[in-house]
């Protein structure tokens, strides 16, 4: 399957996302978005389908958001269409998202790389926010998930001077959860997402809104929220079948109820 901007691929239970802009180094433009949020709402309610790897090219993720797109346009025209405001729409997908990284990273494709739940980088990949060379900052919600991810210091630094960081950089910093040589990317993040795929995937989807959730809320709300969806996968069969099968020393078998 394909989309104007996208390629898709069904592996096994993993969706294999592939940005398809190479002319423009797979700069967002409105239809990537569009597509975005047509695969990814397909990939959401589609029951075979368990985790997703969303990736670029070997030289760019995505070099930012679509400055040919962009240049022309007035604050009537952003604040009127709220521009940018789909990409909350894409980071409610419920299931797990992991970017896979390899070259630029840059402005919205660092944004990008940042709205999905971790990413794996190749040992190429640069990260950076370089809005402020362009007169604007970042629009995609750079300047909130960057500070979370490597604390303010570094975020400050990286927005004020627009510089990228390297992969080695980025790993040490907190923003990516591994680094793999380049040529091993796309192998090492379907591995991963394979992993995924096989847990219990009721439990999956729990994980990934309790550790949203810390990002969004106080400490003792945040334990209260991860112990009651705790609780509540007790009333699942994966639960059963995941406790007994530990018994029976043999690996467990998932309803996804
Ligand atoms: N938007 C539109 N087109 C882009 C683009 C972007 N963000 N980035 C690259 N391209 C286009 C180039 O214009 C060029 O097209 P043409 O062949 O038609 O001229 C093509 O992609 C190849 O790019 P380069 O020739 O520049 O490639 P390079 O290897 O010399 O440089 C680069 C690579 C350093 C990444 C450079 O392309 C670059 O600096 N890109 C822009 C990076 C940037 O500023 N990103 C932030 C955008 S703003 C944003 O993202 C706002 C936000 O917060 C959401």
């Amino acid at each position: 399957m394909a989309t104007e901007t996208l390629l898709v691929e069904q592996r096994g239970a993993v969706t294999l996302v592939t940005l398809n802009r190479p002319q423009a180094l797979n700069a967002l433009n409105s239809q990537v978005l569009a597509d975005l949020l047509t695969v990814f709402a397909a990939y959401d309610a589609d029951p075979t389908q368990r985790c997703a790897v969303l990736t670029g090219s070997e030289k760019a993720f995505a070099a930012g958001a679509d400055i040919k797109e962009m240049a022309p346009q007035g604050v009537g025209d952003m604040f009127g269409s709220n521009f940018f405001a789909g990409y909350d729409l894409f980071t409610r997908t419920r299931k797990p998202v992991i970017a896979a990284v390899s070259g630029y990273a840059l402005g919205g494709g660092c944004e990008l790389a940042m709205m999905c739940d971790f990413i794996i980088a190749g040992d190429s990949a640069k990260f950076g926010q370089p809005e402020i060379k362009l007169g604007v900052t970042p629009g995609m919600g750079g300047s909130q998930r960057l500070a979370r991810a490597v604390g303010k210091a570094k975020a400050m630094e990286m927005c004020l001077t627009g510089r990228m960081m390297d992969a080695a950089e980025a790993e040490s910093a907190g923003l990516v959860a591994k680094v793999v040589p380049a040529a091993d990317l796309l192998a090492e993040a379907l591995k991963t997402a394979e992993t995924i795929a096989a847990m219990p995937p009721l439990a999956a989807l729990a994980v990934k809104e309790q550790v949203n959730v810390a990002f969004e809320t106080t400490l003792q709300q945040g334990i209260l929220f991860e112990r009651r969806l705790f609780h509540g996968l007790f009333g699942t069969e994966d639960q059963k079948e995941g406790m007994v099968a530990f018994v029976e020393k043999r690996p467990g078998k998932w309803v996804g109820r």
